[in-house]
């Protein structure tokens, strides 16, 4: 890429260029999270891709959730700035795994967290996010057995605000678990009022301390609508970005994690995509997601039965 380059420029002219939408995470880079046409959490992006005209998906996030894109709108070109951007939680469970897991249980239905790949969705009765897993399980008969993966924290978090006794994977969100219940204590004591507002991947630990518990979305529309005026946000720190624009008068403090010389939590999967990226997968409409379409068609199951339940 030449050095003089604007590439926000560049960015803009490519995607009207090919009739592209670029949609993006909150745990995107600022620049990139600027430059999207479609901010959101992970359900907001899965609808967002489900019903897109446009000829071009450029997914600025992880993995699987292009992948996602790809399975629900397979007709359109879905391009990630960078392959290899992907999520310790999917990496965590394998189809086959949780085939042996099923094998185990016969009687118990399958429910996966959108964090996890094709073979997983696949293998899955429903697919669920953590902004509608609370309500999807409540919807389920009461004596359903059930096997939950990959994540356990969110798992047991569920479980507990259910009364349900899900089978859970033993799976978890490693920058999420990094989270420190003594440090953001000793946060918490430092800064009277504030409110602690965590997400569900964080450990259970980390959970009982805080005083709201939600997807990004979620956690989002707490800072803006929560009369407080400081928040300790224990999840991964892009999220403070689009929080200071929608309540820039809020004092936002990232939690802490346990290793002591950092003081905030990164996801480096999320920033493998940089803005150079961006602008040379729109360029040459590569790293590209294809899929097997016997998977895909076995994964669209699990997520429409998703978007079939959730409000
Ligand atoms: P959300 O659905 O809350 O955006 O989850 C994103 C995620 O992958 C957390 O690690």
């Amino acid at each position: 890429v030449p050095e003089n380059l604007d590439l926000v420029k560049e960015i803009q002219k490519l995607k009207k260029e090919k009739n592209a939408i670029i949609l993006a995470h909150y745990y995107q880079s600022k620049e990139i999270q600027d430059l999207s046409d479609f901010l959101g959490d992970s359900l907001q992006l899965a609808r967002a891709a489900e019903k897109t005209e446009a000829d071009m998906i450029v997914f600025c996030g992880v993995h699987f959730m292009a992948e996602t894109a790809k399975i629900l709108n397979p007709t359109k070109k879905v391009v990630l700035p960078d392959l290899h951007a992907g999520c310790s939680l999917a990496d965590n469970c394998s189809g086959d795994g949780l085939r042996k897991m099923k094998e185990e249980h016969p009687s118990a239905i399958v429910v996966s967290y959108i964090n996890c790949d094709i073979g997983v969705k696949a293998e899955s009765d429903i697919i669920v996010t953590s902004s509608n897993a609370e309500s999807i399980i409540k919807s389920l008969p009461e004596n359903q057995k059930i096997i939950f993966a990959p994540d356990r924290n969110l798992g047991r978090y569920i479980n507990q605000v259910t009364g349900r006794n899900m089978i859970l994977w033993d799976g978890a969100c490693i920058i999420h678990e990094a989270f420190s219940a003594e440090r953001i204590a000793k946060q918490m004591l430092e800064n009277p009022g504030a409110k602690l507002i965590a997400h569900p991947e964080a450990q259970k630990n980390v959970l009982a301390l805080a005083d709201y518990i939600g997807s990004t979305a979620r956690l989002l529309d707490y800072v803006v609508n929560n009369e407080s005026q400081k928040f300790i946000v224990a999840t991964e720190e892009g999220i403070l970005h689009e929080m200071h624009k929608r309540a820039p008068h809020k004092e936002l403090i990232p939690a802490l994690i346990q290793d002591e010389t950092c003081n905030c939590s990164e996801c480096f999967y999320m920033k493998m995509n940089t803005l150079e990226k961006l602008y040379l997968c729109m360029k040459y409409e590569l790293p590209e997601i294809l899929l097997d379409e016997n998977m895909r068609v076995k994964a669209l199951k699990s997520i429409n039965k998703m978007l079939e339940l959730s409000v």
